[in-house]
């Protein structure tokens, strides 16, 4: 790459000292024009290299401050509360609140209006301007008015059905009956087990049957890049609840948020933490008045800090487990309803043949065992289509060496 200019000859002439006078006169003349071309030659290279070499510090300060931001710390987020007219904003600080008057370069005063989501340094720079997809507030809550699922839909955990009634559906529809005998419901509810087992189905089908909203949230989603912004959304997520009153708030994936203290002190565990006491403060400052529900799920109980299972926090814990072999037989139910099954399909004996399946197994089961159908050209699906579909899932079992149950317990 490097382009180095070649060096001119150094002149050289042979002058004759017996040369007469002006000869040698002429000569050295001569001589000397050389020497102020060459001269010329090298101050312009000399230049050349200067520009070059400013150009590359240029760079190099550039790199520099890159990787003196990259390694300062993280970024704050906060609000921009006003514009003034010296190239000045005030803005406030998410989580603490602090209200902070602050330069913006000439390039972004034209950009920030009150209102907008920005992302300031240790000294309150403004680095950036959150744009609206930034702004995770909309895109990672789903809120339902009534979802579709019911709990006719699940199969094999109705001990946790009705513990899911009791301690969400109830306060929600009879607060009357807590407020007489003088107790308050449990605060939150925690579903906890494998995968694939009905935890998210559970949560969407007690707001199905309440008139309360659903609004769901993954702990993944909580897990966010700049400083504050997890427990702004926690915030955002209880405020938005408290519009929408009744509701139902279910965090899914709590564990993202929720696992126990790690030795690592990163500034990114420093964050989650951060979040998770968000979160635990919101469930403090609640009233238990009923009208707000809050329902967790995880399949990594193992990991979860305990300090979310304190009294007045999620102090109801129901374990949803793999089916057994009649719920099994119910959950086959269930996913052939909308079949057209042939009657020499016992379900009994199929769910004899399952043994560790979860509903979603079982679910793609049923998916399979109608493939095979279409295969042959057949609109009934019969029991060898079930067979045949068993088969064909536990030969893609165990040629796929992480399977999906035991995965997670490990
Ligand atoms: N008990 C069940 N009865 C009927 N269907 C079930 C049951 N459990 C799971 N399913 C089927 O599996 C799908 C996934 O279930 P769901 O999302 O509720 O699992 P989950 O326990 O939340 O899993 P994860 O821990 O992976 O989030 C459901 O949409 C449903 O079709
Ligand atoms: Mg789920």
């Amino acid at each position: 790459m490097s382009r180095s200019p070649s060096i001119p000859d150094r002149p050289h002439r042979d002058i004759d000292s017996d040369l007469p006078d002006d000869e040698r006169l002429e000569a050295l003349r001569g001589h000397y024009e050389d020497l102020v071309d060459v001269n010329e030659q090298l101050s312009a290279q000399l230049d050349d290299a200067e520009d070059r070499r400013e150009r590359l510090q240029g760079k190099v300060d550039r790199i520099e401050r890159e990787n003196e931001m990259l390694k300062s710390s993280s970024l704050y987020i906060a609000t921009v509360e006003d514009v003034l007219d010296d190239e000045q904003v005030i803005v406030k600080q998410h989580g603490n609140n602090q209200e902070v008057l602050t330069d913006v370069s000439s390039r972004m005063i034209d950009r920030v209006e009150p209102g907008d989501r920005v992302a300031v340094n240790d000294s309150f720079a403004i680095q950036t301007i959150l744009n609206a997809e930034t702004d995770a507030r909309a895109q990672s809550m789903e809120i339902t008015e009534k979802p579709e699922v019911t709990y006719d839909d699940i199969g094999g955990i109705d001990e946790q059905v009705r513990e899911v009634r009791e301690a969400v559906e109830q306060p929600l529809a009879e607060p009357e009956l807590f407020a007489e005998v003088g107790i308050d419901p449990p605060s939150g509810v925690l579903l906890y087990g494998p995968p694939g087992t009905g935890k998210t189905m559970l949560a969407k089908a007690v707001a199905h049957e309440t008139d309360a909203t659903f609004i769901k949230m993954a702990g993944s989603e909580l897990v966010r890049k700049f400083i504050g912004e997890g427990s702004r959304l926690v915030r955002d997520l209880f405020e938005m609840a408290r519009e929408r009153e009744p509701a139902i708030i279910f965090i899914d994936e709590i564990d993202a948020i929720a696992t126990r203290r790690t030795e690592s002190k990163t500034s990114g565990d420093a964050e989650v933490q951060r979040t998770m006491m968000q979160l635990l403060s919101e469930m403090d400052g609640f009233e238990a008045r009923g009208e707000i529900r809050i329902i967790a799920a995880t399949n990594r109980f193992d990991m979860l800090d305990r300090a979310i299972l304190r009294p007045g926090r999620f102090d109801r814990l129901i374990e949803v487990p793999e089916p057994d072999e009649s719920g099994r037989e119910q959950i086959l139910e269930i996913h052939t309803r909308e079949m057209n099954i042939a009657d020499d399909v016992d379900f009994a004996d199929l769910a004899a043949d399952t043994d560790g399946y979860s509903g979603a197994e079982i679910e793609s089961l049923a998916t399979e065992a109608g493939m095979f159908a279409i295969r042959n050209d057949r609109d009934e699906v019969t029991h060898a289509d079930f067979v045949d579909a068993l088969e064909k899932i536990e030969e893609d079992d165990s040629s796929d060496v992480v399977s999906s149950a035991g995965y997670f317990y490990q």
